[in-house]
């Protein structure tokens, strides 16, 4: 937390009880202004689930003005929760917000009271939400994946930089130090050459296989119509657990388990991969592949599957061309991973590589940066000579520190509230993130394809088939959805 937060939190803490209660219209800001101890008017939409954790991101230092959430039960209990939130941080209870269960009667009814919208809803209304915000001109901090449509993230990106807006998405990887350390050791020869990177996670830990709709009563608290969003209206429903589906979360799509479908969810690598795949796609400079194989379990229309293996090949750029390898899931009851770098030989590195659920290896010619989480928060080097050595280079300052650091580390919402008020641009703008989205997204292309797919990005489709080319735009759209 850089000072000038600390200081402006404590400012904060003593006049908030002055700032509570009256909301006085939206605090439009100019980029640039210096208007440090300014509270933003910020809506939340998916206000619970992880919209709960965005919304504690931000809700000491600026106003929540509109919580919006299609479950009555789950809205008022995200209200609650951030009261509560407040309480436990010594602050006075804040003013409530307005709830509102549908997002287009919010912005109906108080978009003039609103400076920037959070999205924290499941995927398929990710873009929707975003760009009923866009066309009301407010900031937007959207979850990731940004879309679950490669070209609705060009639509987004493209749209939030003509309404010249503060844009931010919420893989919190991008404001942590460990992704820049890893960047600046390669950079500066800390491993040698990069010639391979290896990238692994556990997901999904959700139902995701063959499942198959089956007729349900709707829980009374949800909209399950809202639910749907842009999707086609369809009775709600619920789903058998196959054999060999993980079924511990239940069989129902809300909440949580809508990930494994491709109308809402993206599957194991569009839920992790904007994580997993943040430092790579940082580290090999923002670059799109030109070709991604792919091999998975059986797979249908509709879902996503148990698990893929993936190879994305990537163009010559800062570093010479070289692979990325992606696996997810699990196969015959044992984690999916990748083999151990041959840097990691020792008990210790074999240990480590063992217990890491989600992962990723840089190898280098002369050592491997290690990671056994999804956000590179903490790399170490192997082996363990060289770690030691690298550790001595950044004391010395034979290695430097020269990627720009964030003002919020582990909090994208309030990073994106920050830049709102003080200039600048959050580490993970749709200048970002839209691209990490589309990088991630071709592997599911790929997967969807059910064969390798060379991407011509200019052109936005794949080239060297035209099935494939299906799977990059939603198919259809809801009447009164579309902003
Ligand atoms: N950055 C991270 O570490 C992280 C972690 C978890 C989830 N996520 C992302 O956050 C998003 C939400 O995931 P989740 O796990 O909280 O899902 P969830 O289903 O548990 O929660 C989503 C919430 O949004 C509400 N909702 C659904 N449709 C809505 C609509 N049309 N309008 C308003 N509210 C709506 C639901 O009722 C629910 O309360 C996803 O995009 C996911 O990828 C990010």
């Amino acid at each position: 937390m850089g000072l000038n937060i600390i200081s402006r939190r404590h400012f904060l803490g003593r006049t908030a009880g002055l700032a509570a209660g009256a909301f006085t219209g939206p605090n439009l800001l100019l980029k640039g202004q210096d208007k440090a101890g300014k509270r933003l008017n910020l809506a939340v939409i998916g206000a619970n689930g992880k919209g709960q954790s965005d919304t504690q991101g931000v809700t000491l230092d600026h106003n929540i003005v509109a919580l919006v959430d299609v479950d009555k039960k789950r809205l008022e209990e995200a209200a609650k929760k951030r009261v509560d939130h407040h309480l436990k941080s010594s602050q006075p209870e804040p003013a409530a917000p307005k709830l509102y269960q549908d997002f287009r009667k919010m912005f109906d009814e108080m978009s003039n009271e609103i400076d920037g919208v959070i999205v924290s809803t499941p995927d398929h209304t990710h873009y929707v939400a975003a760009m009923h915000a866009l066309k009301h001109k407010k900031h937007v901090c959207v979850q990731k994946p940004l879309c679950n449509y490669i070209s609705e993230v060009r639509d987004l990106h493209s749209t939030a930089k003509a309404a010249g807006v503060i844009t931010n998405m919420g893989n919190q990887g991008r404001t942590m130090e460990g992704q820049r350390l890893a960047k600046e050791w390669i950079e500066q020869g800390a491993i040698g050459t990069l010639k391979e990177i290896r990238l692994w996670t556990n997901r999904p830990i959700w139902p995701q296989g063959p499942l198959v709709k089956k007729a349900a009563e709707c829980p009374a608290n949800l909209d399950w119509d809202l639910w749907l969003s842009s999707e086609a209206s369809e009775p709600y429903f619920e789903f058998e657990i196959p054999a060999g589906v993980n079924g511990k979360r239940g069989n129902s799509v809300h909440p949580f388990n809508w990930r494994g479908w491709w109308q809402f969810g993206s599957g194991a690598l569009g839920d992790m991969g904007c994580h997993i795949m943040d430092a790579t796609f940082s580290i090999l400079g923002q670059l799109i592949p030109e070709k991604i194989d792919a091999t998975s379990s059986q797979i249908s229309d509709t879902c996503a599957p148990v698990w893929s293996d993936l190879v994305y090949h990537m163009p010559a750029g800062k570093h010479a061309a070289l692979t990325v390898s992606w696996n997810d899931g699990s196969k015959d009851g044992k984690p999916n991973k990748p083999a151990i770098s041959p840097h990691m030989t020792s008990e210790g590195a074999i240990k480590a590589f063992e217990k890491a659920s989600s992962g990723m290896m840089f190898i280098g010619t002369n050592g491997t940066i290690f990671e056994g989480d999804a956000y590179c928060a903490s790399p170490v080097i192997y082996n363990e000579d060289l770690w030691l050595q690298t550790r001595l280079d950044m004391k010395s300052g034979k290695i430097k520190k020269t990627e720009t650091r964030s003002a919020m580390p582990n909090n994208p919402q309030g990073e994106w509230a920050h830049h709102i008020v003080n200039g600048g641009l959050p580490a993970s703008n749709f200048d970002y993130s839209a691209p990490l989205t589309e990088f991630v997204l071709l592997g599911n292309l790929a997967v969807r394809a059910q064969q390798s797919v060379q991407w011509d990005k200019q052109g936005m489709k794949v080239s060297n088939a035209e099935a494939p080319n299906k799977f990059v735009a939603r198919p259809a759209y809801r009447d009164g959805w579309k902003a």
